[in-house]
């Protein structure tokens, strides 16, 4: 069966707090931000606390536990320092992502297939603690069963070599990509697994992700602050939402 319903839009804010950061002030606020999505329709706010904390920091996510009224997903590498943090604040969601310390961005996605053992250990006590667990996977089938074999309730499927194609106008590996992630996702669903999808994504290329119907949120975060320099974040996420609501038709 394939569900329906609205497409869940979760804005990243971690580059509000880059930008405060590179100023070493409390200037622009993530939790500010944070209401200003909201309140544009954002259905969920994501933040990574990041090892090295380059961007979200600790009063970052108790500010924004206290402060929003819609979900927090909270992203973060697999490590004993993050799995107390989560429960201490037992967020709605977390999303497990792999983590090295010189990269720009999530470069790939998590192996779980490689890691099944320890990860599922590393979840159990999340799930006990309510917390909905996500994996930010490539969409290579081995990953997505292993996926549901640990007891995560949701995928994330990584879209960034799709975007990253699609931006260089290689259009023809772009659609081969969003073919596979297309399978992706129909194999997680079958699988009984929630999906998400997100990474990289822009005015330009979030249709046909937007499009699968499998995929019932997708987070994004990069792209939108960029834009909200320009149009301000409000009128930046409408139109995001716009557009995500046209292609779902
Ligand atoms: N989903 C996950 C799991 C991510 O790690 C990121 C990047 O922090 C995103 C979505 C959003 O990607 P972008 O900032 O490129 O929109």
């Amino acid at each position: 069966m394939t569900p329906n319903g609205k497409l869940r839009l979760g804005v990243n804010i971690d580059h509000v707090a880059t930008l405060r950061n590179a100023r070493g002030t409390v200037w622009p606020d993530p939790l500010r931000a944070a209401l200003l999505a909201e309140a544009a329709g954002a259905d969920g706010i994501t933040a990574h606390l990041r090892e090295d904390r380059r961007h979200i920091r600790d009063a970052d996510i108790e500010a924004l536990m206290a402060g929003i009224r819609v979900p927090l997903n909270f992203e973060c590498a697999a490590t004993a320092e993050m799995q107390a943090i989560i429960l201490r604040h037992r967020p709605h969601a977390v999303c497990l992502v792999p983590e090295k310390r010189e990269e720009r961005t999530t470069e790939g996605g998590l192996d779980v297939a490689g890691d099944d053992n320890r990860l599922a250990d590393y979840v159990a006590p999340l799930r006990e603690a309510g917390c909905r667990v996500s994996m930010f996977i490539s969409h290579d089938p081995r990953q997505i069963e292993a996926s549901a074999r640990i007891g995560a309730a949701v995928v994330e499927l990584h879209t960034g070599l799709y975007s990253e194609l699609h931006a260089e106008g290689r259009s023809d590996a772009a659609e081969a990509e969003l073919a596979s992630l297309r399978k992706g996702a129909a194999f997680a669903h079958a699988l009984g697994l929630e999906v998400h999808a997100g990474h990289g994504l822009t005015y330009d290329n979030v249709a046909p992700g937007a499009a699968i119907p499998q995929v019932m949120e997708l987070n994004i975060g990069h792209f939108l602050i960029g834009e909200s320099v320009f149009r301000g974040l409000g009128d930046a996420i409408e139109e995001m939402r716009r557009l995500m609501d046209e292609a779902r038709g």
